[in-house]
């Protein structure tokens, strides 16, 4: 089975929003990676709008020729943006005003009675939802009772170790990945995942989909964008 490759363009929104000028522009990124191998496009619009701003989620609606997977958090306001552009996908992470980045995955077991109308609004509005998750078995069956159709296993952690401590959770990705498909839910993956660390993430055979965005922008600054998600591509076909 293909694995498809999201890349997420936050981090240009970063670039342009240093200055509070109008470039470089993450539309521009976008129709960019889509045309050297992105086969969808991620973006991360905050509750702070730290980088991604609502005129860029607007943009990327009406311009993008890829899917749109727009990553939010459980609010009733991100919800309603959600309804108004109606992106093909929207992936549900925790968010803290304070952190750096998505610290830690959605905890969809406590949280079920907040995510159960959202996941129910979002479908019916044809809205694919995928949840940011723990590779774990708890968060596994708590997506499962949301009946969610897909689920994003945060590689963060997996990132950040070496040795033996990432042997583990390669490990427990994989076993979540095989119990997500087994209950039906489509895997993608994401978080921390650079050319060095991304291969045996693309080999579990039941990750569908990647999301990558901070090293891919970093790379660019070196080779260009379009050659960044060449090599990636190239590094995830590699490993299937
Ligand atoms: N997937 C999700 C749900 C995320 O929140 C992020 C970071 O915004 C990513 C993937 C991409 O992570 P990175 O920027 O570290 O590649």
């Amino acid at each position: 089975m293909t694995l498809r490759l999201g890349v997420n363009i936050d981090h240009v929104a970063t670039v342009r929003n240093a200055r509070g000028v109008g470039y470089p522009d993450p539309v521009r990124a976008a129709l960019l990676a889509a045309e050297t191998g992105a086969d969808g496009i991620t973006a991360h619009l905050r509750e702070d709008r730290r980088h991604i701003t609502d005129a860029d989620i607007a943009a990327l609606s009406e311009q993008l020729t890829v899917p749109l997977n727009l990553e939010m958090a459980a609010t009733d306001e991100m919800l309603a943006i959600a309804l108004r552009h109606r992106p093909h996908a929207a992936c549900i992470v925790p968010e803290k005003r304070e952190e750096l980045t998505t610290e830690g995955g959605l905890d969809a077991h406590a949280l079920h009675n907040r995510l159960a109308p959202m996941v129910a609004e979002l479908g019916a509005a044809r809205v694919r939802v995928s949840l940011f998750i723990e590779p774990s078995a708890v968060q596994v069956a708590a997506a499962v009772r949301l009946g969610v159709p897909v689920v994003e296993l945060h590689t963060g952690r997996y990132a950040e170790l070496d040795g033996a401590a990432r042997a583990a959770e390669l490990r427990r990705l994989a076993d979540a990945a095989a119990l997500a498909t087994k209950n039906g839910i489509e895997v993608h993956a994401g978080h921390g995942l650079t050319y060095d660390n991304v291969a045996p993430i693309a080999a579990i055979p039941q990750v569908r989909e990647l999301n990558i965005g901070h090293f891919l922008i970093g790379e660019a600054l070196f080779v260009g964008l379009g050659e960044a998600v060449r090599r990636m591509r190239d590094a995830m076909d590699a490993a299937r």
